[in-house]
């Protein structure tokens, strides 16, 4: 295995393709240069991520993004100084495409490998731009595949400290959209149209789970019987209440404020549990992560929750909150000084453990 070369400036490339975008990301000295995105617009149609598909837009992106990357960092491929990829979790096709790459580069130009886990990556974003959060520190990390609760004591030191037991947030949001006739993805549209909706009008179950784990399919499963009922009724009836006709009637006339009651029980759900987490563990420097972190409802009532209970309240700047480069560069950027490398065969995994 390559060793660390001796170098006044360390330059990583880091390369994500877990899921359906493909990334690439320059950090130099621990600062994001550029950090590149194709984002694979074909799995609208399909209302959801294609695996399949996703590999073979990750082959058709990875060359240019990755180029496109350097050039925007100003480097050339005899500055880096390591190769850096998502090793899991994901969609193992997704992944493979990266590692491969990763793998290639680090060969071809003789410098170190370094496998990152995503998950590990998504919390680190935090440490991208300043603010920085001091440690320890909690992160909620919400996406389209992940809901955790994450206590990190220093850069690679964390460990989960709460989980959902079945749906993610993000999945959450894109299911009960989906029940709302909403295109895929329909976090953002959910966001939107709960903007002038009143969040109290409709009163979806908070599920009861212990400790700090989470559940929403109790949510999703309450919409369901709902709409299916025209909103008379949270519960499963064999005869349903409502015809096709008067459930879509029903969504018409009240989507505002249904996407706003869905919106604000995840959100609470969410916050919850973060606050008890607070509690639990008396640290009080509290980030977020993740692409449900754009949603509105989420960051307004993680800021009032920061004011309320004295927290210091971290967001990554959005480019680094969505599936992205920069968190694996940066994470690597910290794994390179611990001489933290991978050998060649290293394998990618569509699940592993930190
Ligand atoms: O982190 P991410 O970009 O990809 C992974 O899943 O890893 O997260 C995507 C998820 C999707 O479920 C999407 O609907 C959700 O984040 N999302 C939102 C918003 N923006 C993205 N959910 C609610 N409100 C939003 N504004
Ligand atoms: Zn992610």
């Amino acid at each position: 295995m390559p060793m660390q070369k001796k170098a006044d400036c360390v330059t990583i490339l880091g390369i994500e393709s877990s899921c359906d975008e493909t990334s690439a990301s320059v950090c130099v000295n621990g600062q994001i240069r550029s950090n590149l995105i194709a984002t694979q617009k074909i799995h609208e149609q399909y209302g959801g991520v294609v695996p399949e598909l996703a590999s073979r837009a990750h082959m058709q992106h990875i060359v240019p993004v990755v180029d496109g990357a350097l050039q925007k960092a100003g480097c050339t491929l005899n500055d880096l100084n390591a190769i850096a990829f998502t090793r899991a979790p994901g969609l193992i096709g997704s992944l493979l495409v990266g590692a491969q790459f990763a793998k290639s580069m680090a060969l071809s130009l003789d410098v170190p490998l370094i496998a990152v886990h995503h998950m590990q990556a998504h919390v680190l974003a935090n440490l991208i731009d300043d603010p920085r959060p001091n440690f320890p520190f909690l992160c909620l990390t919400v996406s389209g595949g992940h809901t955790q609760i994450v206590l990190c004591e220093a850069p690679l030191q964390m460990k989960v400290i709460g989980e959902t037991i079945d749906d993610a947030a993000g999945e959450a949001f894109d299911k009960c959209a989906k029940l709302l006739g909403l295109p895929y993805p329909g976090g953002p549209l959910i966001d939107k149209y709960a903007k002038d909706g009143d969040p109290e009008r409709f009163s979806f179950p908070e599920p009861r789970i212990e400790g700090l784990d989470f559940s929403f399919s109790g949510v999703k499963t309450a919409i369901l019987y709902f709409l299916q009922n025209a909103g008379k009724s949270y519960v499963f009836k064999e005869n349903a209440i409502a015809t096709e006709e008067e459930k879509q009637t029903f969504i018409q006339n009240n989507l505002a404020d249904i996407c706003a009651s869905v919106q604000h029980r995840i959100v609470t759900i969410l916050l919850n549990k973060l606050k008890k987490a607070t509690l639990q563990t008396g640290i009080k420097n509290v980030c977020l992560a993740g692409g449900v972190s754009a949603n509105s409802g989420l960051r307004t009532a993680f800021r009032e929750a920061g004011e309320k209970y004295k927290w210091n309240t971290f967001i990554p700047a959005f480019e680094y909150c969505t599936d992205n480069a920069a968190m694996i560069a940066i994470t690597a950027y910290y794994k390179y000084f611990e001489n933290d490398f991978s050998p060649l065969s290293v394998t990618a995994a569509a699940r592993a453990e930190w």
